[in-house]
């Protein structure tokens, strides 16, 4: 009887409140926290914590507050972040099973549907990868051996410098072009000129969606991908872009299909071809002309953005610390000279170059929280309990700039990498490539060009700021860290 008396001299303001506080309480029971979940800031109602930025600095703060594993929630979606490289090898070394899967990520997953290398699971992840992986260990070696297409991509990649003579220009695209010429020659079986304008488009489009990955509206489409879908905004350049990407890839396959001859198998989709026969009864390891489409996109993209962007760092670097520049240069010199072109078997007796290379690396922090991960079962983790299907993000970044692991974190010092005698020293907390299961599938390939492209460049060339434009330190953030635009000078030794 009160209680109807109550509600019979409630007002509409007061509806209203009542009906908020009751979505409230519907909010905060759906969307309780496991027993003993990481901890986290509390959230906004609904939205959770979508207002808190997830770059890695804003993420070091939470991480001095929480500890090395804690959580975020953005709408109803729990997002667990793992940092220091103690928790991190933790989970992706010494729990190999644990966090190796991929969850979906609307943003790609519209695209990707699932395929390909890079955001595949289970059966069909295991199939691709292993293959690819196959594929580039057999270039690795024998006569039509990778090194040797570097030395060459980075002659044409000197000839293009030396053509701005010694004029102000930005090496963006070109340095982008000779990278990608690696894994294209690997994948495609030819290299594209850096005149080439559709090749030039494609490396435009890629370079925007990886930027553009990384503005709000794209982490909003996450949250809300059924609203955003409607919505106008960077996210749907990121989907075009890969649309005409993906129209750009299926001729390539196209020709290949037209031309393709089983006895003379000339590249990566050539010998992918082979395997979609062989295949034919196992359905689910998706040997089929779409997965080709999506793992060529993964190994085309990753095995340029990364690669490149580390190589235009070092370039910042030199010219922001020219002593470093010159010391490598002197290196260079006094144990390859001028009369031949640097090659792997330099590397060991190369240490302060090394060096150089692995810090450009640490400190240009390419892919500061890894490719998003997912718990593939139950696990525990710093005590903490983390349900399977948890979305886990790798903090890769708090790795390379770990206080308790290097000298100093934020300087940029090739000491790092070098003992008392001054010799190459490897460091556990080196992990730019992440670890364990999903490690990178090109880290070996993308280490020697970093080496052969790095080091023939600074043989034959001195690199010097256009006065007045010092190229800046801080970067910009997409789905990877990369050097803001700048402009060179590129002087011949
Ligand atoms: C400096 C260069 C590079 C860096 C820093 C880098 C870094 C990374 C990182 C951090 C991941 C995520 C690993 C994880 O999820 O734990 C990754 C994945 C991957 N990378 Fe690289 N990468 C580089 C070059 C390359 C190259 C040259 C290739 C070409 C083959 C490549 C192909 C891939 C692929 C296919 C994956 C997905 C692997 C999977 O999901 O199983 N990367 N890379």
């Amino acid at each position: 009887m009160i209680f109807q008396g109550l509600l019979d001299r409630l007002d509409f303001t007061s509806w209203l409140l009542l009906g908020f506080l009751l979505l409230i309480l519907i909010d905060v029971v759906k969307n309780w926290a496991p027993h003993n979940f990481p901890p986290g800031p509390w959230g906004v109602p609904f939205l959770g914590n979508i207002f808190t930025a997830v770059d890695f600095k804003s993420l070091e703060k939470l991480t001095q507050k929480y500890g090395p594993v804690f959580s975020l929630r953005k709408g109803s979606e729990r997002y667990v972040f793992i940092s220091g490289y103690k928790m991190v090898k933790e989970a992706l070394v010494n729990q190999l099973d644990s966090f190796m899967d991929r969850p979906i990520v609307p943003l790609f997953h519209i695209i990707y549907n699932g395929l390909g290398i890079a955001l595949s699971n289970g059966y069909l992840w295991k199939k691709q990868r292993k293959f690819a992986t196959s594929h580039l260990r057999y270039f690795g070696g024998g006569q039509r051996s990778l090194e040797k297409y570097i030395e060459v991509e980075c002659n044409f990649l000197c000839e293009a410098f030396k053509e701005e003579q010694e004029r102000p220009f930005n090496p963006h695209y070109m340095m982008k072009n000779a990278v990608s010429n690696i894994i294209c020659s690997v994948v495609f079986g030819h290299r594209f000129e850096y005149t080439d304008p559709s090749f030039r488009r494609f490396l435009e489009l890629d370079n925007e969606a990886i930027v553009l990955s990384g503005s709000l509206q794209a982490q909003l489409y996450d949250v809300f991908p059924g609203l955003m879908t409607y919505l106008p905004g960077p996210h749907q350049t990121v989907h075009s872009n890969y649309r005409e990407i993906l129209s750009f890839l299926k001729t390539e396959v196209q020709k290949h299909q037209e031309e393709w001859n089983p006895d003379d198998p000339r590249d990566y989709i050539d010998v992918y071809l082979a395997e979609m026969k062989k295949h034919k009864e196992d359905p689910l390891a998706g040997f089929n002309t779409e997965t080709l489409l999506f793992c060529t996109l993964d190994l085309i993209e990753a095995g340029t953005e990364s690669a490149a962007n580390t190589l235009r760092w070092a370039l910042v670097y030199m010219m922001n610390y020219p002593e470093i520049q010159t010391k490598v240069q002197a290196e260079i010199d006094k144990v390859i000279g001028q009369s031949r072109q640097p090659t792997i078997a330099d590397r060991p007796n190369l240490p302060y170059t090394d060096a150089v290379i692995h810090e450009s690396q640490r400190v240009g922090n390419i892919v500061p929280l890894g490719f998003p991960k997912m718990a593939s079962k139950d696990a525990t983790l710093g005590g903490y309990f983390i349900p399977k299907g948890t979305a886990i993000t790798t903090n890769l970044a708090s790795v390379l700039f770990d206080k308790n692991e290097w000298e100093t974190p934020d300087v940029f010092n090739p000491g790092h990498f070098l003992d008392s005698e001054g010799k190459f020293l490897k460091k556990d907390a080196f992990l730019p490539f992440s670890a364990g299961k999903r490690v990178c599938l090109g880290e070996n390939l993308a280490k020697m060009e970093l080496f052969l492209f790095f080091t023939t460049l600074l043989q034959r060339f001195t690199f010097a700021p256009v006065p007045g434009e010092m190229p800046s330190l801080e970067g910009v953030m997409g789905f990877t860290y990369s050097p803001n635009e700048f402009r060179m000078l590129a002087v011949p030794r």
